[in-house]
């Protein structure tokens, strides 16, 4: 649980077009970074590159280096399949399996990893979905299909599916952007209860919600259209807020970005 991840000089490709260039960063276990920047930089593709998700996009690649507490993540022989069990990722739009019950929903990806006793099953279910603070709602739902959910509550249960195979790292790609502010803030309360146990990567348009959740924010940008996307610099949120070193990050912070 809850593992420290390194990035050193990673470049991710789509074909011949370099889309980020020479990140490197560390993330602390048991904390919640934010990735601001305009929209293009690349931090869904950063995003994607910490758990091999980009490498799906075909003629897509990756260069660099990323370790989870001391196992490379790039490295020969590692499964990728499980790098991505362990690294749980979070979409802008809730995506519950739609024909699948609540319940299935949270107990896909174990049953995928070859659980089958019920009894199993049910206390695992039953955890993600208090851990991702949705079981009061659906307890006596459970076999009701996920897609019946309002948007707040299928990004929980999003969450839950994600939790429910015991990640090290939960990475969310603007997990917010569809929801209501009631659901922000049930959203953002339980990222804030998920920090003890994980270590949490978000990304947000939103910088208040930055403010807000994070530990640590990561500021991207891009010189110009084409050129690809560079970390600027990553800081505590409060110093990143209120004192940047890069004028770049203040211009962004400030709206005077553009
Ligand atoms: N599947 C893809 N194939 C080709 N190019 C892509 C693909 N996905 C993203 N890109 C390009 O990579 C660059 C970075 O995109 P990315 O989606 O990572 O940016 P972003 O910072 O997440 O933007 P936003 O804030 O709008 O979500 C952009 O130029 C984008 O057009
Ligand atoms: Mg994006």
């Amino acid at each position: 649980m809850a593992k420290r991840i390194d990035v050193a000089d990673l470049n991710a490709y789509y074909g011949p077009t370099r889309a980020i260039e020479g990140i490197s960063m560390t993330i602390e276990p048991r904390t919640v970074t934010a990735f601001i920047g305009p929209s293009g930089c690349g931090k869904s593709t950063f995003l994607r590159t910490l758990n091999r998700m980009h490498e799906v996009i075909p003629g897509a690649r990756v260069e660099g280096k990323v370790t989870l507490d001391d196992v490379d993540l790039y490295g020969a022989g590692v499964d990728p399949v499980a790098v991505r069990r362990s690294i749980g990722m979070v979409f802008q739009r809730p995506n519950p399996f739609p024909t699948m019950s609540i319940y299935e929903n949270v107990a896909a990806g174990l049953r995928l990893a070859g659980v089958k006793k019920k009894s199993e099953l049910d206390d695992v279910v039953e955890s993600s979905l208090k851990g991702a603070n949705l079981w009061k709602e659906v307890e006596n739902r459970l076999k009701k299909p996920g897609s019946g959910l309002s948007g707040g509550q299928q990004q929980r249960l999003c969450i839950a599916r994600a939790i429910a195979v015991s990640p090290d790292v939960l990475l969310m790609d603007e997990p917010c952007s569809a929801l209501d502010p009631i659901s922000t803030t049930a959203i953002e309360d339980l990222i804030s209860q998920l920090k003890s146990e994980y270590t949490i990567v978000i990304v947000t348009h939103n910088m208040q919600q930055a403010a807000r959740v994070s530990d640590r924010t990561a500021f991207f940008n891009i010189s110009g259209t084409g050129t690809p996307g560079r970390l600027i610099e990553i800081d505590d949120t409060s110093r990143i807020f209120a004192n940047p070193t890069e004028k770049a990050t203040e211009d962004y912070i400030t709206g005077r970005f553009g």
